[in-house]
C-alpha cells in the first residue's frame, strides 16, 4: 500500500480510492446476504446462517431467559461456559425486557420429526434460541457459543445473524476404550463435554476388555475386584521393549455410573454401554474361571512380551491384542452370568441399544471344548461361525426381553444375523453395507476413516496403533456408501469415531488423537452434503484451534492433509 501512494498521486490517487470505496461496499453488501462466510465460524457448519448488520455483545446485566425445567440444563450449560471461559457471570430469570439470550422451544410441538432443528437469531439487544424440542434449543445454544470470541479478554459480542439448522444424521457418536487405559469421571464428563460442544449425540463406552472389567456388577464383585486389575503393562508398542511392573486398576462404581449418564443426558447424549462377548473376556475369566471352555488351564502369556506377576492361573492380560480365551458358549452358566451382568446393565443404562461386542473372536477354544462341539451337534450348527451367532441370538432374545436392542460389530453377520440386530461397521464399510442390504440398521465406523487410534501425520512422534488416518481423510468421508440403493440409505444411522486407548494412557493423549479429527467427524455427520468443502473447513479451524485451548483441551498441530 506504501507502495502505491507513493507512485500514484493527485488524481490518479483519487480515482483508486474511489474505486476501492465501492469495492469494499459491494464486499460489505455480499456480507450481509451470505448463506455462509467465514464470519460465520460454526463446526459443525449450519445449513443456513444469514450475517446481517449490527449485533448484540453481552455483559454483566444480560439475562439467560428460560420457560420452563425443560431449558434449565441448557441455561445452566451457557451460563457455567461464559463463566469459566470468559469470567462473566449470568442470572438465568423467567422474563427480562432486553439485552436477554431467550431459550424459546416450540413446546406445542408434541412429537417434533426433527427434534435436533433449531433457529437462532442474534438481534441489536437480544439473541433466541427456538429448537423444536429441548434438545434442538440444547443444540442451537451450542451454536450460540461459537459466536463468542475465541480469545478470552474481548467483548463478547455477537455478530447480527439468522441460523437455520438441523443434522444430516440421527446418530452422532464417540467411543472411548476405558479398558486397556482407565479414564476418571472428571475425564468422562469433560470428554461428554466435547461430544456436546460438536452438537453430536452418542457415547459409546467400552466398558469391559482383556486388560480391564471396569464397571461394579453386584452379583460379580471379583469382576471388578480382580478384573479391574492388572499386575503390569507392557512398554511401548506391542510385545513391548518390557513391562512397568505396576498394578494398574480402576473401576466405575454404580452410583459413578449413574451419575455419568445422568451428566450426559443433561446434555441431550445417549450413553451406550459397550459389554464385550463372546471375545475380549479376559479380565471377567480371571475374576470366575468357570466362564472359559478351560478354567483350569493357564492364561496364554506372550511369550515375546515381558510380565509381571503370577504366570499360571488366569490372569488380566498386560499385553495388547486378540486372545484364545473366550467366553465358553456351550455352557448354559455362561449365559446365566452374562444375562445376570445384562440385568444391572440395563437399571443403569436407559440407552434403547445394548452393544455386546462380538468382534474378535477366536475360534480355537470352542473347537475343542467339548461343551461347544456338543452344542454344536444338538443344534446342527454347521462351525463355529454359526455357534457364535447363536451366542449372539441368544443373547439378543434376553436384551430384547428387557425391551431394549442390541447392536454389535460387523462380526455379528457371520454365520446369521440375530433378527433386530443393528451393526456398527469396522473393518471397512463391507458389513455395514450387507447389513443395510438385510434391512438392519447401521453405524459406520470404518478403520480407514474415523479410527482416532491411528496416526493422525506420518511424522507422528508418539507411539500409536499404526495407520494413517489424518484430518482430510476424516473430513472426506461419507456415511451412504455409493454401493447403497436410495431406500437402502435410510438404514445407516450414522457414524462414529473410536478411541481405542493402548497407547493413549492420559486423557492429555486422547484429546490429542481425538482434535482435531473429531471437529471434521462432527461436520461429516451434521452439516449438508452440499456443503462439504475441506478448503472452508481448514479456515474455519484455525478459530477451532483456539477453542480447544479455551476448554483446556490439548490437540495435534500436524499438517491437515500430506
Ligand atoms: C474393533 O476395532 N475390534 C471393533
Ligand atoms: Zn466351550
Amino acid at each position: 500500500m506504501k507502495y502505491l501512494i507513493r507512485k500514484f498521486t493527485g488524481k490518479s490517487l483519487k480515482i483508486i480510492f474511489i474505486i476501492a470505496a465501492t469495492f469494499s461496499q459491494l464486499g460489505s453488501f455480499c456480507q450481509d446476504n451470505v448463506t455462509n462466510d467465514v464470519a460465520v465460524n460454526i463446526i459443525p457448519l449450519p445449513v443456513k446462517a444469514t450475517l446481517s448488520k449490527g449485533g448484540f455483545t453481552i455483559n454483566r446485566k444480560t439475562v439467560i431467559v428460560i420457560n420452563d425445567d425443560g431449558e434449565k440444563n441448557t441455561a445452566r450449560f451457557l451460563q457455567a461456559y461464559i463463566q469459566r471461559i470468559y469470567g462473566v457471570s449470568l442470572a438465568i430469570k423467567k422474563t427480562a425486557v432486553n439485552n436477554y439470550i431467550r431459550f424459546n422451544t416450540k413446546r406445542f410441538i408434541k412429537a417434533p420429526d426433527q427434534p435436533e432443528r433449531y433457529n437462532l437469531s442474534v438481534l441489536p439487544s437480544k439473541a433466541i434460541v427456538t429448537g423444536d424440542s429441548y434438545q434442538g434449543t440444547f443444540l442451537g445454544m451450542q451454536s450460540l457459543i461459537q459466536l463468542l470470541p475465541v480469545e478470552k479478554n474481548k467483548p463478547l459480542a455477537l455478530k447480527a445473524m439468522e441460523v437455520e439448522d438441523y443434522p444430516r444424521f440421527a446418530y452422532r457418536g464417540m467411543h472411548l476404550d476405558v479398558g486397556r487405559h482407565f479414564f476418571p469421571v472428571d475425564f468422562i464428563k469433560k470428554y461428554i463435554d466435547f461430544i456436546s460442544l460438536h452438537k453430536m449425540n452418542t457415547f459409546h463406552w467400552h466398558l469391559t476388555e482383556d486388560q480391564g472389567w471396569r464397571i461394579e456388577i453386584k452379583k460379580y464383585p471379583l469382576l471388578t475386584q480382580i478384573g479391574g486389575c492388572r499386575n503390569g503393562t507392557i512398554i511401548g508398542k506391542n510385545p513391548g521393549k518390557g513391562n512397568d511392573n505396576q498394578p494398574y486398576c480402576g473401576f466405575y462404581t454404580q452410583d459413578e455410573v449413574r451419575d455419568v449418564v445422568k451428566y450426559a443426558a443433561d446434555r441431550f447424549i445417549t450413553v451406550i454401554p459397550e459389554i464385550e462377548m463372546p471375545g475380549h473376556g479376559s479380565a471377567a475369566i480371571a475374576a470366575y474361571p468357570f466362564l472359559s471352555c478351560f478354567p483350569n488351564e493357564s492364561t496364554k502369556i506372550n511369550p515375546r512380551a515381558a510380565w509381571n506377576g503370577p504366570t499360571t492361573g488366569k490372569q488380566v492380560q498386560q499385553t495388547w491384542g486378540v486372545f484364545e480365551d473366550v467366553f465358553c458358549a456351550g455352557k448354559d452358566s455362561v449365559f446365566q452370568f452374562l444375562q445376570d451382568v445384562i440385568d444391572e446393565v440395563v437399571q443403569l443404562f436407559p440407552s434403547q441399544y445394548i452393544h455386546i461386542g462380538g468382534d474378535e473372536c477366536p475360534k480355537a477354544n470352542w473347537k475343542r471344548c467339548p461343551q461347544c462341539q456338543q452344542r454344536i451337534e444338538e443344534l446342527g450348527l454347521k462351525d463355529e461361525h454359526e455357534l457364535q451367532s447363536y451366542f449372539i441370538q441368544r443373547m439378543e432374545k434376553y436384551i430384547t426381553g428387557k425391551g431394549r436392542k442390541i447392536i454389535g460389530w460387523d462380526e455379528i453377520l457371520e454365520g446369521g444375523l440375530a433378527p433386530n440386530a443393528s451393526v456398527m461397521s469396522w473393518r471397512g464399510e463391507k458389513g455395514g453395507i450387507e447389513a443395510a442390504h438385510q434391512k438392519h440398521n447401521v453405524v459406520m465406523t470404518p478403520g480407514e476413516y474415523v479410527y482416532l487410534d491411528h496416526s493422525q501425520t506420518k511424522n507422528e512422534d508418539s507411539v500409536t496403533i499404526g495407520g494413517f488416518t489424518n484430518v482430510e481423510k476424516v473430513y472426506s468421508y461419507d456415511p451412504v456408501s455409493k454401493e447403497l440403493a436410495p431406500d437402502e440409505a435410510k438404514y445407516v444411522l450414522g457414524a462414529q469415531g473410536n478411541v481405542w486407548t493402548e497407547y493413549m494412557a492420559s486423557p492429555a493423549k486422547v484429546e490429542y488423537m481425538i482434535f482435531p479429527r473429531m471437529s471434521a467427524l462432527s461436520e461429516i455427520l451434521w452439516s449438508p452434503k452440499e456443503k462439504k468443502d475441506f478448503p472452508d473447513f481448514e479456515k474455519r479451524l484455525q478459530d477451532q484451534f483456539r477453542r480447544y485451548e479455551l476448554w483446556n483441551a490439548n490437540y495435534s498441530k500436524a499438517k491437515l492433509k500430506e
